[in-house]
């Protein structure tokens, strides 16, 4: 259960903050406290707080700039109430809103409220399980992420995404895109694949008077949502750049008059952001631009039973794709789904699947079709359920095993019997002798 009782209060007048303080600390709260929204997300890890209670008008970020950014209730308070405000405020999601001078008890009740009507708490409780169309979550993580994302697609705040390569970046960001129902379009940027010298004219394109004026990426996402993946990639003087156009909501290039440009950003990395601060590869004020709201992606192996749901889905559709008749795991396989680390997350379970789908032919999928790799960090998460659980053979990874299986059986197998126990076609089996270095016994004369 998240910490029941601890708020972040955000409030950049010391004498505010310290009513505030002595309120909530004298009904049995626990409390932490940030000048603003900048320094709240640097501080401190926002996800272990029951609730936020933010000033509306902060130096920098406004305090509704921390919905969404965890699953924690926001309340808001203001020195200048509007109906106007108020509205917008609840619209992006805050709980209450507060003009100041506030009553306390009013304070409190809405406090308890808000704790007691917030999804904060992880769905074990019997709670529906949160949803989005296309995509595959039940466990924990999964489950908190979808929350946020159906919080932070009414926000027009920028979003940086945090996840390993191939656990869903792109498709999250272009999810929120679509929830958030914005007409206009999105526009996938992978800083990483575009040349240093190149991405600079890709993303703010040529001025309109040169010879060979071209209009830049960033242009082209104007009224919809800018997709930047890998944006640690990013050189130094398009990180500047890229700063201006958010600061100025406008986009300059020299010879030419400036433009609005109106966009929500979406950046993802791999990356350690912050570590990269440090080293100055990345510009401090992006960082803080971009890591108004965070989401973390987990990786495949910390997803639990997803993963084989995750698994069945891609047969599914690869069958469809291919149009050819459905098929199904057999036991072992799905044991080696559940036990591989899959370093390379989804899309590696993807690669998996196609290619057995490809290389099998019965109606079942065996595990040696799957071909599982770099099995060094076996081990980590071995099913522990089945009463084989502790033999040797466990510890094996697939390729041990296969190696193993074809010496133990080649004697007095023939190349199709093999294949058939191993569960993959001849020709995947001559194709795994030579890349594991196992080519075919020559028959000795007798
Ligand atoms: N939770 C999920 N449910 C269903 N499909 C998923 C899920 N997560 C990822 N995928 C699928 O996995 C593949 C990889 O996802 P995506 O390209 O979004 O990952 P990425 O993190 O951007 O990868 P990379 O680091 O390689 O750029 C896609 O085909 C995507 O549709
Ligand atoms: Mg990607």
């Amino acid at each position: 259960m998240i910490a029941e009782s601890e708020v972040l209060v955000v409030e950049d007048e010391p004498a505010s903050l310290a009513a505030l303080r002595g309120l909530l600390e004298e009904h049995g709260f626990r409390v932490s406290e940030a000048a603003s929204v900048a320094e709240s997300l640097a501080r401190f890890d926002i996800g272990r707080f029951a609730a936020i209670i933010s000033k509306l008008e902060l130096p920098g970020a406004p305090g509704t700039d921390l919905i969404g950014a965890s699953a924690a209730p926001v309340l808001l308070v203001t020195n200048y109430p509007s109906v106007r405000s108020a509205i917008e405020s609840m619209k992006l999601g805050a709980v209450e809103y507060l003009g100041k001078p506030f009553d306390h008890g009013e304070l409190i009740e809405s406090l308890r409220k808000a704790l007691v009507g917030s999804d904060s708490q992880p769905a074990d409780g019997g709670s529906q399980p949160a949803t989005i169309p296309g995509m595959i979550g039940r466990c924990p993580e999964m489950q908190e992420l979808f929350r946020r994302m159906r919080k932070l697609a009414g926000a027009e705040a920028p979003i940086l995404i945090n996840g390993e390569s191939g656990t869903g970046k792109e498709l999250v960001a272009r999810t929120i895109h679509q929830l958030g129902g914005s007409p206009g379009p999105f526009v996938a940027v992978n800083c990483a694949a575009i040349a240093e010298n190149r991405i600079e004219t890709e993303l703010f394109g040529y001025p309109q008077d040169a010879a060979e004026a071209s209009v830049g990426l960033i242009d082209s996402a104007d009224g919809g949502t800018l997709f930047l993946d890998e944006i640690g990639e990013l050189p130094l003087t398009a990180q500047g750049r890229l700063v201006r156009v958010l600061q100025d909501g406008e986009i300059r290039l020299s010879g030419a008059a400036p433009r609005k440009i109106n966009l929500r950003l979406i950046a993802a990395t791999r990356h350690e952001l912050r570590q990269r601060v440090a080293e100055h590869r990345f510009r401090e004020d992006l960082y803080y631009r971009i890591n108004v709201m965070s989401l973390r992606i987990p990786p495949l192996r910390e997803r639990g039973a997803d993963t084989l749901e995750l698994a069945r889905m891609i047969l599914r559709d690869a069958c469809q794709r291919l149009q050819l008749p459905r098929k199904r795991f057999g036991k072992n396989a799905e044991r080696a789904i559940l036990s591989h680390s899959w370093p390379g997350n989804v899309r590696e379970l993807e690669n998996a699947i196609e290619r057995a789908v490809l290389l099998g032919e019965g109606e079942s999928i065996e595990a040696g079709a799957l071909i599982l790799e770099d099995e060094s960090s076996q081990g980590g998460k071995a099913p522990s359920t089945d009463g084989e659980a502790g033999k040797p053979e466990q510890k094996l990874s697939l390729e041990d095993y296969f190696r193993q299986f074809v010496f133990d059986h080649q004697d007095f197998m023939t190349e199709t019997e093999l294949a058939s126990k191993l569960g993959i076609s001849r020709k995947c089996l001559w194709e795994r002798r030579q890349r594991f270095g196992i080519p075919r016994k020559k028959k000795q004369p007798a």
